[in-house]
């Protein structure tokens, strides 16, 4: 820790939900903090929840009224925390800063989820007046409070000193057994353990690890919520029912932290109605747009993540509520089936292994998009690190990220995870079980876009053929688009004359 008489080590500025409570975590991890929001109310709210926590005693986050002030309480170089919202706010504050003297030697963090392309520019356009860090945050507000995960990227020598408090206030996991050690008392951080923070690579890539991180959440959420209609719908159980399958599921290998948490709101009851909550929820999904940003990234360098993309499309089909009644009483589907007990107990047990290897499949995505990205923009990412730092503080820690770390451990230029022998056991032995659920699921007419495009994507990648070579054939035979044969060198290319009479082929 830094010490400089009557001056803090940390501003943050921007104290909406994250920004405040990452004041405090730093705080409680004995670092002196400068607080700034232009409302007033919410610098007074975190001194307000400081002093309440701390009862009046040993406090350390000051109040500031302006930028100036905020440059003034700080230790140089300046650490400058912002937490606003992506897009222009994080440039209007960055021009506040410099007309309030910010240094070249200063370092900016941009902590939210912004475009990592905005990320890029950003740290260019104010080299020399200051440092553009970024350092994306997940966890939502109690992550933020007592231990995120954290994504750093950018100058390496602003790492350095931003590492010591972003180490500190990081969650922490038990490097025995890879599971979170958490602790939510405010004014006792957890300091065992290893940090779920690593510095990712060059200005940019922190905020794409991010991005790629959001679109595994919404694919790993979409998954969840297919198995619950599954079972609410294809097989008439309650919510509270649907809520202890997803307990008892979240023992065993798909044990994280969206499993717990969905299966609280499945056992939730209305306080206005005493209806399960969920069933009073309107069924009209929201997005910021991190997913979006990830299925398009992977449409563009040609990385296959349909499951990703899949579970974007199921939140934009789920908004278009008016034309789904509509078309509830139009379009036909199949007749009900009954099923027995046995039946259905069997199909809960498949349905178990049918989101294990769907999970492993959105996985298998994200990485697999990572290390293309990765490769085109000549960051060296690290991706045991990056699935270490995911086992505690994020939104999809699970237990099931300690099994890509070996992974990765195993081979760090794992061409896909899907080739890991480990994961390949488990989906090979799991995949007739996939396949029984996702029937049910269409002989029921119950939508699993998520479980089944992953089965899709992994009957795909374990294709030695697919239809691709009729696909080159129609491009050759309206377009002359040319073909390779599997016969000659790779690269030669051929086109077949199809007008002609006796449809000439030529090398071309
Ligand atoms: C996290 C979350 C967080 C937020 C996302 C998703 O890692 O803490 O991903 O960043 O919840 O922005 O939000 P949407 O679902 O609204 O897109």
């Amino acid at each position: 820790m830094k010490s400089h008489r009557n001056l803090n080590d940390v501003g943050v500025i921007g104290l909406g939900v994250m920004g405040k409570n990452l004041a405090l975590n730093i705080a409680d991890n004995h670092y002196r903090v400068s607080a700034f929001d232009l409302d007033t109310v919410k610098v007074n709210g975190v001194l307000q929840q400081e002093k309440q926590e701390r009862n009046g005693q040993d406090l350390r986050i000051t109040g500031c009224a302006n930028f100036h002030e905020m440059l003034a309480s700080l230790a140089k170089p300046r650490i400058l925390v912002l937490s606003v919202p992506a897009g222009a706010p994080v440039d209007g504050v960055c021009q506040a800063l410099l007309a309030a003297g910010v240094e070249s030697e200063d370092i900016v963090i941009d902590t939210g989820n912004s475009q990592w392309t905005d990320t890029v520019e950003r740290e260019a356009r104010y080299k020399g007046q200051f440092i553009f860090f970024s350092s994306a945050v997940s966890g939502g507000e109690v992550g933020a409070r007592f231990g995120p995960s954290l994504m750093p990227s950018g100058d390496e020598s602003a790492w350095q000193h931003v590492a010591p408090i972003w180490q500190a206030i990081a969650a922490k996991v038990d490097p025995k057994s890879g599971l979170p050690i958490e602790r939510f008392e405010p004014g006792n951080p957890v300091t065992e353990g290893e940090s779920c923070t690593t510095y990712i690579g060059p200005a940019g890539s922190g905020h794409y690890v991010k991005m790629v991180h959001n679109g595994i959440e919404y694919a790993d959420m979409q998954l969840i919520c297919e198995a619950y209609q599954l079972l609410h719908d294809g097989l008439g159980m309650s919510a509270d029912e649907v809520g202890d399958v997803f307990e008892r599921w979240n023992q065993g290998s798909l044990n994280s932290y969206l499993m717990g948490i969905s299966a609280e709101v499945l056992k939730q009851a209305d306080p206005m109605t005493g209806k399960p909550l969920v069933e009073m929820i309107l069924d009209k999904a929201g997005q910021k747009g991190t997913g979006l940003w990830t299925a398009v990234s992977s449409l563009q360098i040609g990385c296959p993540a349909p499951t990703i993309a899949e579970a974007v499309y199921a939140r934009s089909v789920s908004t278009q509520k008016s034309l789904r009644v509509q078309l509830s009483s139009k379009l036909a589907g199949p007749a009900a089936i009954s099923l027995d007990d046995a039946q259905k107990a069997a199909l809960i047990e498949a349905l178990e292994s049918a989101l294990y290897c769907a999970k492993v499949c959105c996985y298998a995505q994200g990485f697999q998009l990572m290390a293309m990205t990765a490769k085109e923009q000549e960051w060296q990412l690290d991706f045991a690190e990056i699935a270490k730092i995911w086992r505690a503080g994020c939104i999809i820690r699970a237990t099931f990220l300690q099994s890509i770390t070996q992974a990765y451990e195993a081979k760090a230029d794992l061409s896909c995870l899907l080739m890991a022998d480990s994961f390949a056991e488990q989906l090979s032995l799991k995949q007739g079980a996939w396949r029984t659920a996702v029937s049910a699921a269409i002989m029921q007419g119950i939508p699993v876009p998520c479980i089944s495009s992953a089965l899709a994507y992994y009957d795909s990648y374990r294709s030695e053929t697919l239809p691709a070579n009729l696909l080159q054939g129609q491009r050759d035979f309206f377009g002359a688009h040319t073909f390779e044969r599997i016969d000659t060198p790779a690269g030669e290319k051929y086109h077949l004359v199809w007008s002609a009479k006796d449809r000439t082929l030529s090398k071309v």
